[in-house]
């Protein structure tokens, strides 16, 4: 079995529960603390050595490539007004990984960004990690684990109020040798419908097998090409196990979970505004 070297990240979404933040920006682009939540989501695939990157991308997201790209300008300023310390701070995001791009013309759904995804992937397994969601620690380690060990694809979830799961795609498990093997998914099932309170978080290990079924899969809820129905089709034929994430999840396409990665993820990268992020939330 060869090692994953790729990954897929979808952002061409309009991001509409962002709005109006995400009007002329992409929410892929929305910080969180110091950085970009798409570089959150970067870092994560190069810290586990996944540096062959394509973006899914489309109508007003080219400040994710310039992000991405080199600012000769900025650097020749920063250099010589000396400021070395910012410099390699924006030089290391040109270098972070091989990053190549594709335009989804128009935002069909989730499962329509992956397919054009094919002629970068080939026949490998491949990462599909969503571009607005980040954690509080890296959840593709634990994957790769996985994957290596069962050989099939691989859905990071999580475990949420039965009340919210009609919000996502939720899962029908059976227990396999201490993980989950999934034998069934619905896309936004109302709670008392829903297989489980388990639901698929935007992470995912893929068979290149999944580019055959998303090619015969129909628009399904919001007249979307679904991921979930092309999963769940691929399911008769192939194997996948879920994974519980034993982390926090930050949607940063829902603002209370923004705000709430803000807020947790400052206090834990920068230990001297804890004091006082405590206090003041306290006076809120
Ligand atoms: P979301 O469903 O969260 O994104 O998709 P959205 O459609 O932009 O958001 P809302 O619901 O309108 O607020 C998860 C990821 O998949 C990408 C999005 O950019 C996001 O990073 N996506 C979604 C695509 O690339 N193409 C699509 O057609 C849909």
């Amino acid at each position: 079995m060869s090692e994953i070297k790729k990954a897929v990240i979808p952002v061409a979404g309009f991001g509409t529960r962002m709005l109006p933040i995400t009007k002329a920006q992409p929410k892929e682009m929305v910080t969180v603390v110091d950085k970009p939540v798409v570089q959150y989501v970067v870092e994560y695939l190069v810290d586990c050595n996944v540096r062959d990157i394509l973006f899914i991308t489309g109508k007003g997201k080219q400040a994710i490539e310039n992000h991405f790209d080199k600012n000769l300008e900025l650097e020749y300023l920063l250099k010589k007004s000396g400021k070395e310390e910012l410099l390699k701070k924006i030089m290391y995001i040109n270098e972070l990984a091989n990053i190549f791009y594709v335009r989804q013309k128009e935002p069909k759904g989730l499962g329509d960004a992956i397919l054009h995804g094919e002629n970068f992937v080939g026949n490998e397994y491949f990462i599909t990690m969503v571009g607005d969601t980040i954690y509080s620690k890296n959840i593709i380690e634990d994957m790769l684990y996985l994957h290596k060990k069962y050989n099939c694809s691989i859905i990071a979830l999580e475990r949420v109020n039965k009340k919210d799961v009609h919000k996502y795609g939720v899962v029908e498990i059976k227990e396999y040798n201490g993980v989950y093997e999934i034998v069934d998914m619905v896309e936004k099932p109302k709670p008392e419908e829903a297989p489980s309170n388990l639901i698929i978080t935007g992470a995912y290990i893929l068979s290149p097998k999944i580019f055959d079924y998303l090619k015969k899969t129909k628009p399904g809820r919001g007249g979307e090409i679904q991921l979930t129905d092309a999963i769940k089709d691929m399911l008769s034929e192939e194997k996948v196990i879920g994974f519980e994430i034993n982390c926090k999840r930050y949607d940063i396409g829902d603002i209370l979970s923004w705000l709430k990665a803000n807020v947790e993820l400052s206090a834990e990268r920068f230990p001297e505004f804890r004091e006082f992020l405590k206090e003041f939330a306290k006076n809120l």
